[in-house]
């Protein structure tokens, strides 16, 4: 049995889990924010993968925590991690927070998808999304051949600058939620309460207040109905994104 573990905030590390889960048959699939609320994760399976997106050159805070805290009894361990352009040593950050656990990566794998950061990026032209989704298709295909045959590959740990910002976008990150505002669009709706993957935000009187907890995963400020959510620079008439193939109902914390 392989037990997928997916954090995503736009739904296209989901969906490629989703995928991977379809295609072994025997799979269970988890999701790292409502499991790493367990006093005690522990992971005993044939095989497991953990699939993320990249987050300045690294991995999510929340991905990295996990990791650190689950008890993992697994013969074969797969990392996928989904990337707007470069993923850099996101899967270098893996295998050295496994290794302190004295864990092998056995495979890594890299799959390219849809940049969601459109507060820095903006919104990727329709073209575009169109071609990294198929990307993002193949790429899902070829991991999922490799972990059913359990293929094994080797990642460079030494990645020091890719670490470096890495460290530098999660000291940053809880401070982040001051960059958040809310516009008079906001009908008070609560999408956003249920779709955060870190339970980082509350309804106020008078519509979301962002708390300290934030992952920048973006689900809030792309999914809102409302387009009510900026953040940065961010404007209401930027394009939002999430992945076509994936339900709200099924991001839902
Ligand atoms: C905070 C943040 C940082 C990101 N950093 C990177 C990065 O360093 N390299 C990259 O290629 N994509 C980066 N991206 C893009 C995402 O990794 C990419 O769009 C991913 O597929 C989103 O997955 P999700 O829909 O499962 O959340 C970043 C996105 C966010 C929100
Ligand atoms: S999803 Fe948008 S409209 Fe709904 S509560 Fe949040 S900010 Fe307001
Ligand atoms: S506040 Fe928004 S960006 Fe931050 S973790 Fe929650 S949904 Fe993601």
């Amino acid at each position: 049995m392989t037990r997928i573990y997916y954090f995503s905030g736009t739904g296209n590390s989901y969906w490629s889990a989703r995928k991977l889960a379809e295609k072994f048959g025997d799979a269970e699939l988890f999701s790292i924010s409502r499991e790493i609320k367990q006093p005690h994760i522990r992971i005993e399976a044939d095989a497991t993968v953990f699939l993320f997106p990249a987050y300045a050159y690294g991995i999510p805070g929340m991905v990295r925590r996990f990791l650190e805290k689950a008890e993992i009894r697994v013969d074969y361990i797969a990392a996928l991690v989904s990337y707007g352009s470069s993923p850099g040593g996101a899967l270098a950050e893996v295998r050295r927070v496994l290794g302190r656990k004295k864990l092998k990566l056995n495979y890594g794998g890299r799959i390219p998808a849809v940049e969601n950061y459109i507060p820095i990026f903006g919104a990727q032209k329709a073209a575009l999304q169109e071609k990294r989704l198929a990307m993002q298709a193949a790429a899902t295909e070829e991991a999922a051949a490799a972990i059913l045959s359990r293929k094994g590959n080797r990642i460079l740990t030494f990645r020091p600058f890719s670490g470096f910002v890495s460290a530098l976008f999660r000291f940053a990150c809880p401070g982040m939620d001051r960059l958040f505002r809310v516009s008079a669009a906001c009908n008070a709706c609560g999408l956003c309460v249920r779709i955060c993957p870190a339970g980082a935000i509350a309804m106020g009187g008078s519509g979301p207040v962002f708390q300290k907890k934030c992952e920048q995963c973006q689900a809030c400020l792309n999914f809102c109905p409302s387009r009510a959510i900026s953040f940065g620079r961010l404007k209401p008439d930027t394009e939002r994104y999430h992945h076509p193939e994936v339900t709200l109902g099924e991001l839902f914390e």
